[in-house]
């Protein structure tokens, strides 16, 4: 298949938007731009186009997708009752990265839901998509619009990586400003309870609801079957092996690591922040990153997914990345780096 392309940076074309919206309609499958990540869109109604998007990204059929809506009417015609906490969160955070998961009406596609009782609604903050929902009048689901398994995409270019001539169009609307997926919370059990980490934090969160708890999944390397089927799969990872470095200053170890398994050092990347770049300074990697300063997590977050993806380009087989303190922002740059790395630490001897 030839897959489409529609450039939306500048302006949204009146005419690419109609036979945009008549595509959906026709179940057709296009990626589309979000604040957070690209997405991979089909109409909600149409079973056969959403079974058309696990087949493209490779997708386990046991990993529901989220319904992005444009207006909060929409939202009647997929859930059985809004709880008062879900309506103080969507005036806080919607349109905006926050995915809400909802007890779902019993006529919505047991495909989209993989089968469960709940389904995950969010309301996204970007012009384009935003206008293709409300003048199509569509609900989406959509997955991350990457093959199963690899960094999420931030820009048009990383979805055409992954799925150019295996979906029907990409819509570039340019560079993803949050850089990391919506965080999840699940609002159908008595403790509201956060499924994925992302740029909206647990704090914000319980400014607005009070007390609210982690998956415990989510906590320390626990082995716990993870309440967001897709939490529980390898994710996020580039090619290269990944390690993560704990403190600063560990250019010992790393220089040991790079000898003792007899690495390429042309092929290796250093990623941290910009106050520790100088720690490095005796490690004679080609290939280094900026994580931005420390002062500004969310610049790393952002640019997170990218240079793992720029680290594939370049054929990097081995990355040393900094951590961060997991509170706050720091806990959801943690969850997308710990999955990348595979729980991969450099160790002491
Ligand atoms: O920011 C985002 O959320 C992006 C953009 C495109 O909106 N979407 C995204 O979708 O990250 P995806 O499919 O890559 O991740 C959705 C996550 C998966 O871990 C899935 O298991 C979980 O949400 N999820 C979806 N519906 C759920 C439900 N009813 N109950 C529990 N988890 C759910
Ligand atoms: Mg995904």
């Amino acid at each position: 298949m030839k897959t489409k392309y529609y450039d939306f940076r500048e302006i949204i074309n009146e005419a690419d938007l109609n036979e945009i919206i008549k595509a959906y309609n026709n179940g057709e499958i296009i990626a589309f731009p979000t604040e957070t990540v690209y997405g991979l869109g089909a109409n909600i109604h149409d079973d056969e186009a959403i079974l058309r998007i696990y087949k493209a990204k490779n997708r386990p059929s046991d990993n529901p997708l989220i319904a992005h809506i444009g207006n909060i009417d929409q939202l009647d015609s997929l859930v059985k009752v809004v709880p008062e906490k879900a309506k103080l969160l969507m005036d806080a955070f919607w349109p905006g990265p926050l995915t809400i998961i909802f007890k779902k009406n019993n006529d919505i596609s047991q495909i989209a839901t993989a089968g469960l009782e709940a389904i995950g609604v969010r309301m996204p903050d970007h012009p384009v998509i935003e206008t293709i929902l409300v003048k199509g009048n569509l609900i989406l689901v959509a997955p991350s619009a990457n093959l199963s398994g690899s960094p999420s995409p931030t820009t048009m270019k990383h979805v055409s990586a992954d799925l150019d001539s295996l979906i029907y169009g990409i819509i570039d609307g340019g560079n993803c400003e949050e850089g990391i997926e919506s965080t999840i919370i699940d609002l159908t059990d008595e403790i509201p309870t956060i499924l994925r980490p992302g740029t909206i934090t647990k704090e914000d969160i319980e400014y607005e609801i009070g007390k609210i708890k982690f998956d415990e999944s989510l906590i320390g390397t626990s082995a716990l079957i993870a309440k967001a089927p897709g939490m529980k799969y390898k994710h996020y990872a580039p090619k290269a092996k990944v390690y993560i470095i704990e403190n600063r200053n560990k250019t010992d170890l790393i220089l040991l690591e790079i000898t003792k398994k007899k690495m390429n050092i042309n092929k290796c990347a250093l990623i941290c922040f910009d106050e520790n770049l100088k720690n490095y300074e005796k490690i004679n990697i080609p290939h280094k990153f900026s994580l931005g300063s420390l002062t500004n997590l969310k610049y790393g977050i952002r640019n997170l997914f990218r240079i793992l993806r720029d680290c594939d380009i370049l054929g990097i087989e081995n990355i040393f990345i900094e951590s961060y303190n997991e509170v706050g922002l720091g806990f959801s740059y943690m969850n997308r780096l710990k999955k990348a790395a595979n729980q991969n630490y450099l160790k002491e001897i």
